[in-house]
C-alpha cells in the first residue's frame, strides 16, 4: 500500500494552511482503512488497543470538544452521547465509556462515524475560514492534527495484533513480503560522545509545534557515552533467545522476570515458535536476520542490553545524538510498514543510522516531568502530564510514524511491558 507523501512539516503560518493540512491529516486516516473490510472495524483485540472505528470518532471528537463547542456559538453536536462515548481519558469532561469494553459499541454503526466525521470537518472548515488569523485557533488545529497522527500510528499497531490473534494471519497491505535476499548487518560499531553541560527539550515558543511534555529547554549533565550506529537485529537477538536469554533471571529486572513467567514469554511478540518468521502487516514473512527486532518490551530490550553487557540509552543521550541529524529514515510514507536493515550513509565515519524511523526506540529514562514543566491549562492538561507515572520515554518513531509527526525533542511514552508498538533498542555504553 503506497499512500501520498506527506512531508512538509505540520507548521502551519496562515489560516489557509491550517485547513490544507487540516483535511490532509483527516484524508490520511480514511486512507489508512482502505484495506480493511467492514467486519475488522469493530475488534478489539487486548484492552490497550481500540477499534479502529472507536480510532475515527475519537479524533473527530478531538476537534470536537477541544474546538467546536468552546468556539462556535451555536454549535450543535451530530449526537450528545458521542461526548461519553469517544472520550479516552479526559475525566474533567464527565463520565467516560470504559476503555477496556470499546468493543461493546457495535453503535453508532461505522456510517454514523463517518457521517460524524463529516459533520465535524465542516464545521471545522468553516471556523477555520472565518478565523484566519486566529493564532490559538490555528494551534489548538496543530495539536489536534498532531493528535490524529498518533491514532492514525495506533489504528496500524492495533490492527496488527488483531490480525495476529487471528489464525488466519491475514496481510493488512494485501501484498506477499518481499523476500529480499538477506545480507550481512552492517557491523555493530559505536560512536563516542563527550560529556558536560547540554541543554536538552524544547522552548514553549519555538518556532515550530511540540507537545507540553517536550518543554521547557533545559541543561542536563551528561557523562562521556557512546550509542550503536544502528538497532539492534534479529540476528543479534535470536543468539540471545537461543542461549537461554528468557529462561535466565540474572538477565532480567525483577518486574521484567516476573512479565516472562506470568506471560510465558519465550520471544518477541510476533516471532513465530520457529524462530524463522514473524508476523507482519504483510502477513507472516521470513525472519530477516539483518533487520531490526521489533516489538520488544522495555523489560526484553533491557534484558538483551544486560545479556550484551551494555545498557539502553538515557533519552537525553539519544536526543544529544540525534539534535544536528535530519529527521530522515524508514516512515510510513516509505510504505514498508516494518523495520528495515540499517545502510551505510557515510562512506569515511561511523555514523549514526536509524536514529529516526524504523522502530521506536526504548530509553532507559523514565517518563517524568523536565524542571518546570507545567501542563496546559483546563481538561488538554490531561493530554500528557498525568501518565508520567510507571511509563518510560522512547524516542525516534517509527516505520508507521507519519514523517511530519517527528523531531529530536520528541517523547513518546509506554509501560515497560508493552509489546505491541513498534519498539525496539539501540545499545549504549
Ligand atoms: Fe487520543
Amino acid at each position: 500500500v503506497r499512500h501520498p507523501a506527506v512531508c512538509e512539516a505540520l507548521a502551519p503560518t496562515s489560516g489557509y494552511d491550517v485547513v490544507q493540512q487540516f483535511h490532509r491529516v483527516r484524508a490520511r486516516t480514511l486512507l489508512l482503512c482502505a484495506p480493511l473490510e467492514i467486519d475488522d472495524y469493530a475488534v478489539q483485540s487486548m484492552p490497550d488497543a481500540s477499534p479502529i472505528k472507536w480510532h475515527l470518532a475519537h479524533t473527530t471528537w478531538f476537534f470536537e470538544q477541544f474546538i467546536l463547542k468552546s468556539l462556535v456559538e451555536d454549535y450543535r453536536p451530530l449526537d450528545e452521547c458521542y461526548e461519553r462515548l469517544f472520550n479516552s481519558y479526559y475525566q474533567t469532561l464527565g463520565v467516560v465509556h470504559n476503555r477496556a469494553a470499546r468493543h461493546v459499541l457495535t453503535r453508532p454503526t461505522v456510517a454514523d462515524i463517518m457521517a460524524y466525521r463529516r459533520h465535524v470537518d465542516e464545521h471545522m472548515e468553516q471556523l477555520l475560514y472565518a478565523q484566519p488569523e486566529n493564532a490559538s485557533l490555528a494551534s489548538l488545529v496543530t495539536l489536534g492534527m498532531h493528535h490524529e497522527q498518533q491514532h492514525q500510528e495506533l489504528m496500524l499497531t492495533d490492527i496488527k495484533h488483531a490480525f495476529f490473534n487471528n489464525p488466519l494471519l491475514t496481510s493488512y497491505s494485501g501484498h506477499k513480503p518481499k523476500l529480499d535476499a538477506v545480507q550481512p548487518a552492517i557491523e555493530l560499531q559505536f560512536v563516542s560522545f563527550a560529556g558536560g553541560l547540554r541543554i536538552v527539550g524544547v522552548d514553549a515558543k519555538a518556532d515550530h509545534f511540540s507537545f507540553d511534555n517536550e518543554q521547557p529547554r533545559h541543561r542536563v549533565w551528561i557523562e562521556p557515552f557512546a550509542l550503536s550506529n544502528r538497532l539492534v537485529t534479529n540476528g543479534e537477538y535470536l543468539a540471545f533467545v537461543r542461549t537461554g536469554g528468557y529462561r535466565r533471571p540474572e538477565h532480567w529486572l525483577s518486574d521484567g522476570w516476573q512479565a516472562v513467567n506470568a506471560e510465558g514469554w519465550e520471544r518477541p511478540l510476533y516471532w513465530h515458535e520457529s524462530l524463522e518468521s514473524e508476523f507482519t502487516l504483510h502477513g507472516l514473512a521470513a525472519l530477516r536476520l539483518d533487520a531490526p527486532v521489533s516489538h520488544l518490551s522495555y523489560y526484553e530490550a533491557d534484558a538483551f542490553a544486560r545479556w550484551a553487557g551494555m545498557r539502553l540509552p538515557t533519552e537525553f543521550e539519544w536526543e544529544i545524538a540525534a539534535a544536528n541529524a535530519p529527521v530522515k529514515g524508514n516512515f510510513f510514507e516509505s510504505g514498508a510498514l516494518h523495520p528495515t536493515p540499517a545502510v551505510r550513509t557515510s562512506p569515511e565515519e561511523v555514523s549514526l543510522e536509524q536514529l529516526f524511523g524504523d522502530l521506536w526506540e526504548w530509553t532507559a529514562s523514565a517518563y517524568s516531568p523536565y524542571p518546570a514543566y507545567v501542563p496546559a491549562g483546563g481538561a488538554i492538561g490531561e493530554y500528557n502530564g498525568k501518565f508520567m507515572c510507571n511509563q518510560w520515554v522512547l524516542r525516534g518513531g517509527s516505520c508507521v510514524t507519519p514523517q511530519d509527526h517527528m523531531r529530536a525533542t520528541y517523547r513518546n511514552f509506554f509501560h515497560p511491558h508493552s509489546r505491541w508498538q513498534f519498539s525496539g533498542l539501540r545499545l549504549a555504553r
